[in-house]
Protein backbone atom coordinates (compact mmCIF):
# COMPACT_ATOMS: atom_id res chain seq x y z
CA UNK A 1 0.00 0.00 0.00
CA UNK A 2 0.75 3.02 -0.66
CA UNK A 3 1.02 5.62 2.71
CA UNK A 4 1.08 8.97 4.20
CA UNK A 5 4.28 9.19 6.70
CA UNK A 6 1.65 8.84 9.25
CA UNK A 7 0.11 5.31 7.54
CA UNK A 8 1.79 4.20 10.47
CA UNK A 9 -0.74 6.44 13.40
CA UNK A 10 -3.60 5.59 10.86
CA UNK A 11 -3.21 2.06 11.04
CA UNK A 12 -2.91 2.79 15.05
CA UNK A 13 -6.13 4.22 15.04
CA UNK A 14 -7.93 2.16 13.00
CA UNK A 15 -8.14 -1.34 15.45
CA UNK A 16 -10.70 1.57 17.62
CA UNK A 17 -12.15 2.28 14.55
CA UNK A 18 -15.35 0.79 13.27
CA UNK A 19 -16.43 0.75 9.71
CA UNK A 20 -17.77 4.35 8.56
CA UNK A 21 -17.58 5.73 12.00
CA UNK A 22 -16.68 9.51 12.24
CA UNK A 23 -13.04 10.22 11.96
CA UNK A 24 -12.88 12.01 15.50
CA UNK A 25 -9.66 13.58 17.03
CA UNK A 26 -7.64 10.79 16.82
CA UNK A 27 -6.90 11.50 12.84
CA UNK A 28 -6.04 15.11 13.12
CA UNK A 29 -2.60 13.93 12.96
CA UNK A 30 -2.73 12.13 9.80
CA UNK A 31 -5.05 14.65 8.10
CA UNK A 32 -2.16 17.14 9.12
CA UNK A 33 -0.04 15.25 6.07
CA UNK A 34 -3.17 15.64 3.46
CA UNK A 35 -1.44 17.95 1.33
CA UNK A 36 -5.27 19.47 0.84
CA UNK A 37 -5.44 20.43 4.40
CA UNK A 38 -1.49 21.38 4.65
CA UNK A 39 -2.63 25.35 5.70
CA UNK A 40 -5.63 24.35 8.37
CA UNK A 41 -5.08 24.98 11.90
CA UNK A 42 -5.26 22.25 14.53
CA UNK A 43 -8.35 23.74 15.32
CA UNK A 44 -10.21 23.74 11.95
CA UNK A 45 -8.18 20.04 11.33
CA UNK A 46 -10.39 18.87 14.43
CA UNK A 47 -13.41 20.38 12.92
CA UNK A 48 -12.57 18.05 9.22
CA UNK A 49 -12.05 15.34 11.60
CA UNK A 50 -15.46 15.51 13.12
CA UNK A 51 -17.62 15.26 9.36
CA UNK A 52 -15.53 12.82 7.53
CA UNK A 53 -16.20 9.33 7.62
CA UNK A 54 -13.71 6.31 7.60
CA UNK A 55 -14.38 3.83 4.84
CA UNK A 56 -12.23 0.69 4.02
CA UNK A 57 -12.22 -0.71 0.59
CA UNK A 58 -11.23 -4.14 -0.98
CA UNK A 59 -9.11 -4.41 -3.95
CA UNK A 60 -11.01 -3.77 -7.30
CA UNK A 61 -13.84 -2.19 -5.65
CA UNK A 62 -15.57 0.72 -7.48
CA UNK A 63 -15.27 3.29 -4.73
CA UNK A 64 -17.55 5.78 -7.52
CA UNK A 65 -18.92 4.89 -10.47
CA UNK A 66 -18.92 6.86 -13.84
CA UNK A 67 -22.57 8.39 -14.80
CA UNK A 68 -23.42 7.62 -11.18
CA UNK A 69 -24.90 11.21 -9.03
CA UNK A 70 -21.93 12.49 -6.59
CA UNK A 71 -22.86 11.86 -3.04
CA UNK A 72 -19.18 12.34 -1.55
CA UNK A 73 -16.23 13.42 -1.41
CA UNK A 74 -12.87 11.46 -1.00
CA UNK A 75 -9.47 11.83 0.33
CA UNK A 76 -6.90 8.66 0.35
CA UNK A 77 -5.77 7.94 3.39
CA UNK A 78 -3.85 4.98 2.67
CA UNK A 79 -3.10 2.56 -0.65
CA UNK A 80 -3.87 3.53 -4.27
CA UNK A 81 -6.75 4.19 -7.01
CA UNK A 82 -7.26 3.97 -10.89
CA UNK A 83 -9.29 6.63 -12.00
CA UNK A 84 -11.35 5.10 -15.05
CA UNK A 85 -13.09 7.49 -17.59
CA UNK A 86 -15.26 6.57 -19.80
CA UNK A 87 -12.87 6.89 -22.89
CA UNK A 88 -9.10 8.46 -22.60
CA UNK A 89 -6.54 7.50 -19.96
CA UNK A 90 -6.43 5.63 -16.90
CA UNK A 91 -4.70 7.92 -14.18
CA UNK A 92 -3.55 6.42 -10.76
CA UNK A 93 -3.79 8.46 -7.56
CA UNK A 94 -2.10 7.46 -4.53
CA UNK A 95 -2.08 8.17 -0.27
CA UNK A 96 -3.23 12.28 -0.06
CA UNK A 97 -4.75 12.74 -3.09
CA UNK A 98 -8.95 13.57 -3.12
CA UNK A 99 -11.19 12.46 -5.72
CA UNK A 100 -14.71 12.93 -6.02
CA UNK A 101 -14.62 16.48 -6.34
CA UNK A 102 -15.89 17.32 -9.46
CA UNK A 103 -19.62 15.96 -9.44
CA UNK A 104 -20.48 17.86 -5.94
CA UNK A 105 -18.76 21.31 -7.63
CA UNK A 106 -20.78 20.94 -10.78
CA UNK A 107 -23.68 19.20 -9.91
CA UNK A 108 -23.00 16.70 -12.98
CA UNK A 109 -22.62 12.69 -13.04
CA UNK A 110 -19.90 11.40 -12.06
CA UNK A 111 -16.89 12.12 -14.75
CA UNK A 112 -14.96 8.56 -14.02
CA UNK A 113 -15.09 5.62 -11.98
CA UNK A 114 -12.56 4.93 -8.95
CA UNK A 115 -11.59 2.00 -8.47
CA UNK A 116 -9.24 0.52 -5.33
CA UNK A 117 -5.91 -0.98 -6.69
CA UNK A 118 -4.87 -2.69 -3.41
CA UNK A 119 -6.36 -2.67 -0.29
CA UNK A 120 -7.63 1.49 0.44
CA UNK A 121 -8.73 3.36 3.20
CA UNK A 122 -10.26 6.76 2.51
CA UNK A 123 -11.99 9.65 4.32
CA UNK A 124 -15.08 10.55 3.00
CA UNK A 125 -17.12 14.04 3.48
CA UNK A 126 -20.74 13.95 2.35
CA UNK A 127 -21.82 16.92 -0.53
CA UNK A 128 -23.76 19.02 2.81
CA UNK A 129 -20.53 18.90 4.90
CA UNK A 130 -17.96 19.33 1.57
CA UNK A 131 -20.14 22.51 0.41
CA UNK A 132 -19.95 23.80 3.79
CA UNK A 133 -15.89 23.49 4.34
CA UNK A 134 -15.76 24.86 1.20
CA UNK A 135 -17.36 28.36 1.82
CA UNK A 136 -15.88 28.19 5.54
CA UNK A 137 -12.40 27.44 4.55
CA UNK A 138 -10.70 29.83 1.54
CA UNK A 139 -7.05 28.01 2.35
CA UNK A 140 -8.63 24.64 1.55
CA UNK A 141 -10.56 25.83 -1.46
CA UNK A 142 -7.30 27.09 -2.53
CA UNK A 143 -5.65 23.81 -2.55
CA UNK A 144 -8.21 21.87 -4.28
CA UNK A 145 -8.27 24.81 -7.43
CA UNK A 146 -4.56 24.50 -7.22
CA UNK A 147 -4.55 20.69 -7.58
CA UNK A 148 -7.71 20.64 -10.36
CA UNK A 149 -5.36 23.69 -12.39
CA UNK A 150 -2.32 20.77 -12.43
CA UNK A 151 -5.07 18.15 -13.29
CA UNK A 152 -6.39 19.81 -16.15
CA UNK A 153 -2.57 21.01 -17.09
CA UNK A 154 -1.64 16.85 -17.61
CA UNK A 155 -4.72 16.13 -19.13
CA UNK A 156 -4.29 18.72 -21.82
CA UNK A 157 -0.74 17.30 -22.20
CA UNK A 158 -2.04 14.02 -22.82
CA UNK A 159 -4.56 14.68 -25.31
P1 LIG B 1 -16.04 12.94 -9.93
O1 LIG B 1 -16.38 13.27 -11.34
O2 LIG B 1 -16.96 13.38 -8.88
O3 LIG B 1 -15.84 11.36 -9.81
C1 LIG B 1 -14.73 10.77 -10.49
C2 LIG B 1 -13.48 11.45 -10.03
O4 LIG B 1 -12.28 11.06 -10.68
C3 LIG B 1 -13.55 12.96 -10.34
O5 LIG B 1 -14.60 13.54 -9.60
C4 LIG B 1 -12.14 13.37 -10.01
O6 LIG B 1 -11.94 13.47 -8.63
C5 LIG B 1 -11.37 12.15 -10.54
N1 LIG B 1 -10.80 12.46 -11.87
C6 LIG B 1 -11.48 12.60 -13.04
N2 LIG B 1 -10.63 12.90 -14.04
C7 LIG B 1 -9.40 12.97 -13.49
C8 LIG B 1 -8.09 13.25 -13.99
N3 LIG B 1 -7.89 13.54 -15.28
N4 LIG B 1 -7.05 13.24 -13.12
C9 LIG B 1 -7.25 12.93 -11.81
N5 LIG B 1 -8.45 12.66 -11.29
C10 LIG B 1 -9.51 12.68 -12.10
Amino acid sequence: MSQLAAGSTARAVLPGQRENDRMGHDWVAVLAEVPLFRNLSRRHLKHVASVARVRRYATGTSIVRAGDPGSGFYVLIDGAVRVVPPSGRTRRLKAGDFFGEMALLDESPRSASVVADGEVLTMTISRSAFSKLLKHEPSLTHELLRTLAGRLRAAEKSD
